[in-house]
């Protein structure tokens, strides 16, 4: 992952504002997420809040882990192989990366500027690699007790 240093910065410091509103971001985001993809609300089990906590406390690890992102890669990809068992395909990435950041815009406002929404796209389309990758190794080599 090759974020610069001022973009890890505007990633953390943008990150203290999202905590800050998370419960505007959370509402913003699922709205948003399945006005843009109808077909994925029906992938969620359980209750939206928890699901929502999970997100944080997921983008919350992140970005504490931003320059170390090497030594998350492991848990990402079974993140990801998890994810194709919850059947979810490749291009919902891109819906949940625009979802979430049209709620961050909507939820911050002018602080959420156009270099520090590059530096977020930059570090969710790595994750989001990453856990593709991981769903696509585990189907082409499946686990002997599945
Ligand atoms: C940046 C990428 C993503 C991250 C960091 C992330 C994070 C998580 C985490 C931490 C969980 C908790 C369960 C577990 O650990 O296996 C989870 C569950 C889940 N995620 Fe994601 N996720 C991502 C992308 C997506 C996308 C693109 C979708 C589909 C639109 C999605 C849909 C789900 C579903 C359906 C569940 C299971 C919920 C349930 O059992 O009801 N996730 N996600």
């Amino acid at each position: 992952m090759n974020l610069t240093p001022r973009q890890k910065t505007l990633v953390r410091e943008s990150f203290e504002s999202v905590r800050e509103y998370s419960d505007s971001v959370v509402v913003l985001f699922y709205g948003r997420l399945f006005e843009i993809a109808p077909e994925v609300r029906g992938l969620f089990h359980i209750e939206i809040r928890e699901q929502a906590r999970k997100l944080m406390d997921m983008l919350t690890a992140l970005v504490e882990a931003l320059d170390r992102f090497g030594a998350l890669r492991p848990d990402l990809a079974e993140l990801g192989r998890r994810h194709g068992e919850y059947k979810v395909v490749p291009a919902h990435y891109d819906a949940l990366v625009s979802a979430l950041m049209w709620a961050y815009g909507h939820a911050l406002g002018l602080e959420f500027d156009r270099e520090t929404r590059l530096a977020w796209e930059q570090l969710l389309h790595a994750v989001s690699a990453v856990m593709i990758e991981g769903a696509a190794t585990a189907q082409a080599s499946p686990r002997v007790s599945e």
